[in-house]
């Protein structure tokens, strides 16, 4: 009998097949028995009746417990009904591995006894449909960049400079010295723009927030994109073109797990460029008449970012913030300096800072003169201050969270269900 995946069933109406799965469920007594099966292709109903098979093929069915793992042999059979389109006639079963009395019961369970059985609640099948999303919006990322000629550069995880700030930053000892984990790869792709112009790192970055938020958490991944040439609007036209593609790909290609995770799609539907721009100032004039407590020269809060995005369904950037609120690398805007020229995206439906982006100060004395006010040790930037000395030259990037774009698209709360095993302040398990 040949062994096949459930996605393949299609292919083999009318004949008998073998399929290995775990079981999700088994239903009905007496006369007809269901066992729902997943092999990690797709999900499928296996009818056994009494009356075909003999009575330890029965018995043995009926003593299927939840996430044993099953072979099921039986006809494929069309019907439009079942789950993926297909049933099979079971005519024989076997029990291939066991499984004890399974935690994660079809019932509601908290928040942190799921976390705690992470590496068993993926099998579920919001956590599936979500990662999926995640896998599917990562391809979309790595074919945008590549259609447009940007050439990807892994950049260190141990690194000797502070990449955005001191406060988050994860210490370790490096043989007598101090590393720290990277909170980005951006200063390595500046480093990489004159070799190649368009280029771009993808991977996972690390801040030890203290803060227990539904969009923060201590290792996630980032995509960071940087082009030679491009100033601030230029990069605020490649964020809007990127995002609406990642946008448009889930759409298209992950119909199905956007509807197990009930997702009002709609509203994805009006991502398109452009996205409306606004400027720091006139989000501090928006929020402060709309009776927020602002101030300029303060970084917005995710308050202040869910206000701005009241009754908007497409992202918004907002840019050039104050220099105090920004990190170090970031160019001083010539028309205002006070402020950089930097961009956030924001997110509708209250997901808020999906993306972070700047042109990069190319001014060697004004960069030194940042990295001193920043209190940050020069010594570590002596590198990074070389790109200003040996043909320095206009250039912006950005970098987007992949978890909280999953989390908007998906329509999850909590940005920790779209990372397979999250790294929370408060968990470092399973
Ligand atoms: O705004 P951030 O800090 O920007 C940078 O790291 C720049 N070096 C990027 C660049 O210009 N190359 O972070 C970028 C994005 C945020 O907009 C957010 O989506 C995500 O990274 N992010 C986090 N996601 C989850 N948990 C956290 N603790 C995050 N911190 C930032
Ligand atoms: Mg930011």
């Amino acid at each position: 009998m040949p062994i096949v995946e459930i996605k393949e069933l299609g292919a083999h109406v009318g004949a008998s097949v073998t399929v290995r799965g775990w079981v999700e469920a088994v239903r009905g007594h007496g006369k007809v028995a269901f066992t729902v099966v997943r092999d990690g292709t797709g999900v499928l109903q296996g009818v056994l009746v009494r009356s075909q098979v003999d009575e330890a093929t029965w018995e043995l069915q009926q003593a299927f417990t939840q996430e044993s793992l099953v072979a099921l042999t039986g006809e494929v059979k069309e019907d439009a009904r079942a789950p993926g389109g297909y049933e099979l006639g079971v005519s024989g079963v076997e029990l291939l591995a066991p499984s004890d009395e399974y935690p994660i019961q079809p019932k509601e369970h908290g928040p942190e006894f799921l976390l705690d059985h992470r590496h068993l609640w993926l099998r579920s099948s919001q956590q599936r449909a979500g990662l999926r999303v995640r896998a599917e919006v990562e391809q979309a990322i790595h074919d945008f960049l590549y259609q447009r000629d940007f050439v990807r550069i892994d950049t260190p995880i141990l690194t000797g400079a502070i990449g955005e700030h001191a406060g988050t930053l994860f210490k370790t000892d490096y043989f007598g010295d101090d590393a720290y984990l990277a909170q980005t790869g951006q200063l390595y792709v500046e480093a990489a723009c004159p070799a190649f112009r368009r280029v771009y790192c993808f991977g996972p970055t690390f801040r030890a927030e203290k803060s227990k938020t539904r969009r923060h958490l201590t290792e996630f991944w980032m995509v960071e994109p940087e082009v030679a040439f491009a100033d601030s609007n230029d990069n605020m036209k490649l964020q809007e073109e990127f995002v609406s593609y990642v946008v448009e790909r889930a759409l298209e290609h992950c119909a199905e797990e956007l509807k197990v995770l009930e997702r009002d799609t709609s509203r994805l539907e009006l991502v398109k460029p452009p996205f409306p721009r606004i400027s720091y100032s006139e989000a501090v004039e928006t929020l402060a008449a709309a009776g927020a407590d602002v101030r300029w020269g303060r970084d917005l809060g995710a308050a202040d970012e869910m206000a701005l995005m009241e009754g908007r369904d497409v992202p918004l950037f907002v840019h050039d913030y104050p220099k105090g609120a920004k990190a170090f690398y970031m160019k001083e805007n010539p028309a205002d300096p006070r402020t950089v020229l930097c961009d956030d995206l924001l997110a509708p439906e209250g997901y808020g800072e999906i993306i972070g982006g700047s042109q990069r100060e190319d001014d060697l004395d004004r960069l030194r003169t940042r990295i001193r006010e920043e209190g940050l040790p020069e010594e570590a930037y002596a590198w990074y201050l070389d790109l200003r000395r040996y043909g320095t030259f206009p250039h912006s990037g950005f970098g987007l969270g992949v978890e909280r774009t999953v989390a908007w698209i998906t329509g999850r709360h909590h940005i920790r269900e779209l990372i397979p095993f999250p790294r929370l302040m408060n968990r470092l398990y399973p």
